[in-house]
């Protein structure tokens, strides 16, 4: 016994404790890269992916019009199913709607495009598009530029439902867009759909994302149909729809160039109006009294909510 026991004994100390030490210190640098890890990807990643969702869609919608062709120089179908060619008619030479009544009507939720950002939208479409077809386009109203979410009743699954429930769905509806922050977005593209449709496709730089503000509907409207008719990440308002050739096909029969007419407008628009900033601060809950009737102005009634949340 004696000195030697007694260093031995305290150097081996020194040891384990210097041991645990460096133990205590990889574990607390581990611990706080996990949570660091952990936290990244639920606060950003998952916008980043519902972004990532949204632009290959569109990429995907963009290719459509080079594999289906122009369908709607035949006889097309709107994004709804409904044909294009029994939506209008030519009256005196000027396109007029066919306006048919839903029965029961359609109940639709939509984001609203206020006309401080749609009517130059408008303008810059009707300024490229009227020279190429001057009769054979219809222009969505820019008082009614909207982005579909969610249809408590669509045509196709129709959900009746008594004034009270419908009532009962405004005001579920109302209660949500509470905690909704306005979507600040941006013009991705501008897509020609086969059938014939103009979309504007947007991304979402900020605010409630549209996968988030549907499935609160769905929670909201537990009655809606379970078919829904758009993807959920999709963020697209119509901005016209084309009913026919362009005023001077470059060649009888020649498919290519036919389709280039069009890419070349859509191209031409791209360059005028993509990247555009917009604020959404506005949710509609629409009865449509008549099929598209926000397309077509047609007869509705319409509840305007304000988007509640401030922070955006
Ligand atoms: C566009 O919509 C507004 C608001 O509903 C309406 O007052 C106007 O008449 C519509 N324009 C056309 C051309 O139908």
């Amino acid at each position: 016994m004696g000195r030697g026991v007694v260093k031995n004994w305290w150097a081996s100390s020194v040891k384990i404790a210097v041991f645990w030490l460096i133990c205590a210190v990889i574990f607390y640098c581990s611990f706080q890269m996990a949570l660091r890890n952990s936290n990244r990807p639920t606060i950003s990643g998952s916008s980043n992916s519902y972004a990532e969702q949204r632009s290959a869609l569109y990429a995907k919608m963009a290719k459509d019009l080079d594999e289906n062709g122009a369908v709607f120089l035949k006889q097309g179908e709107t994004s709804q199913s409904l044909s294009l060619s029994d939506l209008f008619t030519l009256k005196d030479g000027i396109v007029t709607p066919v306006l048919k009544a839903a029965n029961p009507p359609v109940r639709a939720n939509v984001l609203h495009l206020s006309t401080e950002y749609s009517v130059p939208i408008s303008e810059a479409v009707k300024k490229i598009l009227l020279p190429s077809f001057d009769k054979a386009i219809w222009f969505q109203n820019s008082s009614m530029y909207h982005f579909s979410m969610f249809h408590a009743s669509h045509h196709k699954t129709p959900v009746p439902a008594t004034e009270a429930e419908i009532e009962a769905e405004a005001s579920a509806v109302k209660a949500i867009t509470e905690a909704i922050c306005p979507l600040h977005i941006v013009l991705d593209r501008v897509i020609l759909t086969s059938t014939g449709v103009l979309l504007g496709c947007w991304q979402v730089v900020s605010g409630t994302d549209p996968v988030t503000i549907r499935a609160k509907l769905k929670a909201a409207l537990p009655r809606a149909p379970t078919n829904q008719l758009y993807n959920e990440a999709m963020l697209h308002t119509s901005f016209a729809r084309l009913l026919g050739p362009p005023n001077k096909l470059p060649e009888e029969g020649n498919q290519i160039s036919g389709l280039e007419i069009f890419h070349e407008l859509v191209n031409k628009l791209n360059n005028q109006i993509r990247g555009l900033k917009a604020t959404v601060s506005e949710l509609w809950y629409v009865e449509e009294y008549d099929l598209l009737a926000l397309a077509l102005n047609g007869n509705m009634k319409i509840r305007k909510f304000q988007l509640g949340c401030s922070k955006a």
